[in-house]
C-alpha cells in the first residue's frame, strides 16, 4: 500500500446555491445552504486514504466544534491524524462557496488556523514525510511550510506532487524545481507560464514552460474535457467520464489524491493512474459538497 502524505488546509465549506452569480451591487435569493468538511489539503488527503493509500495529513484546525466533527469523518476513514495540530490561536479555516445551476463554483476562504502551519510544523513532522512514498502539497497553508516540506521529501527521495492552488504567479523557483509533477488546472497554468491554454498546441506549450521551470512532469487539469500530462518524454491526453456535474466542488482535489494512491515511480502507468483519476472526480462531481463527494475505492470501477 503507497504512502501518502499531504500537507495542506482542513476547511468548514459553507455553501450557497443559486441559479446564478449574484450582479454587483444586486440582492437575491438562495436556492439552498449547507455546511460540509473541505479544504484543498484534507479533500486530497482523504481522497488519497478512501481510495486506498496509507496516507498521513498535516494540517491544523482551530479548538472548536468544527475542527472535532472533521477529525472525526478523517479518523473514522483510516486517516493518520496525528500531525495536525489544534492552534489555540485562530479556529479552523472557513471557505463560502457559491454554486450555480450548472454545478460551477467561486470560492471565497478565510484562512484561520492554515495560516499558522510553520516549518516548525514540518520540523516536528518530518519523520512521516521521510517514510512516505509521496508528499503533495497545495496553497492553502503558508509557503515556508511547503518549501520546507519538500526540502525534506527531496532529502529522503519522496516523491513530490505539487497543485498550485489557489492560483498565484508567486511561487518560488526552488519550489517548482523540488516538484516531481506539478499539477495545475488551466488557469493555474496561465498565470504561472504566462501562457494562454486554450488547446493541445497551448497545453504543450504551457506544459514545455514548467518542465524549462525545473518541474520534473506535468499535469493540466481541464475540467470536464480531461487532463494533459508531460512527462518530458511523452505527453498525452486523458479524457473525463462524461457525467452531469451539480457541483464541481473538490473535483480537482479528488482527482490529485486518487492520482497518489496508483502512479508508479518511474510515471510508466500515467495514462492508468489518470484514467483512474478522472473516474473518481467524475463520481465527485455528481454529490454537493467537497468530502462527502470523495468516493472509496470499491465505488470506482473502470
Ligand atoms: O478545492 C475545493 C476546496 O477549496 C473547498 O473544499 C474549499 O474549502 C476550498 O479550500
Amino acid at each position: 500500500m503507497k504512502k501518502v502524505v499531504v500537507l495542506g488546509s482542513t476547511n468548514v465549506d459553507t455553501i450557497l446555491k443559486v441559479d446564478r452569480f449574484p450582479l454587483p451591487g444586486e440582492t437575491m435569493k438562495m436556492e439552498d445552504k449547507a455546511q460540509a468538511g473541505g479544504g484543498k489539503g484534507a479533500n486530497q488527503a482523504l481522497a488519497a486514504t478512501r481510495l486506498g493509500a496509507q496516507t498521513s495529513f498535516i494540517s491544523r484546525v482551530g479548538d472548536d466544534g468544527a475542527a472535532d466533527f472533521m477529525l472525526e469523518t478523517f479518523k473514522k476513514d483510516g486517516m493518520n491524524t496525528d500531525h495536525i495540530i489544534a492552534s489555540q490561536t485562530a479556529g479552523t479555516g472557513q471557505a463560502f462557496i457559491i454554486v450555480e445551476n450548472n454545478g460551477q463554483n467561486s470560492i471565497m476562504i478565510y484562512g484561520g488556523a492554515n495560516s499558522e502551519v510553520s516549518a516548525a510544523d514540518i520540523e516536528a513532522a518530518q519523520d512521516v514525510i521521510k517514510d512516505a512514498d509521496i508528499l503533495i502539497a497545495q496553497f492553502e497553508v503558508p509557503m515556508e511550510a511547503i518549501v520546507a516540506a519538500f526540502k525534506v521529501a527531496k532529502e529522503n527521495n519522496v516523491k513530490t506532487i505539487l497543485n498550485p492552488a489557489p492560483a498565484t504567479a508567486d511561487i518560488p523557483t526552488e519550489l517548482i524545481k523540488m516538484s516531481d509533477i506539478i499539477v495545475p488546472n488551466e488557469t493555474e497554468a496561465q498565470l504561472i507560464t504566462g501562457i494562454e491554454v486554450t488547446n493541445r498546441a497551448s497545453m504543450d506549450q504551457a506544459a514545455g514552460k514548467l518542465l524549462e521551470m525545473g518541474a520534473g512532469a506535468v499535469i493540466i487539469t481541464v475540467g470536464s474535457t480531461g487532463s494533459y500530462y508531460d512527462t518530458g518524454e511523452a505527453t498525452g491526453f486523458v479524457n473525463a467520464f462524461k457525467v452531469k456535474a451539480v457541483d464541481t466542488t473538490a473535483a480537482g482535489d479528488t482527482f490529485i489524491g486518487a492520482f497518489s494512491t496508483k502512479i508508479n515511480d518511474d510515471l510508466s502507468n500515467i495514462e492508468e493512474a489518470m484514467t483512474f483519476a478522472n473516474k473518481a472526480s467524475s463520481i465527485a462531481v455528481q454529490t454537493s459538497g467537497a468530502q462527502v463527494s470523495i468516493p472509496y475505492e470499491n465505488n470506482v470501477q473502470i
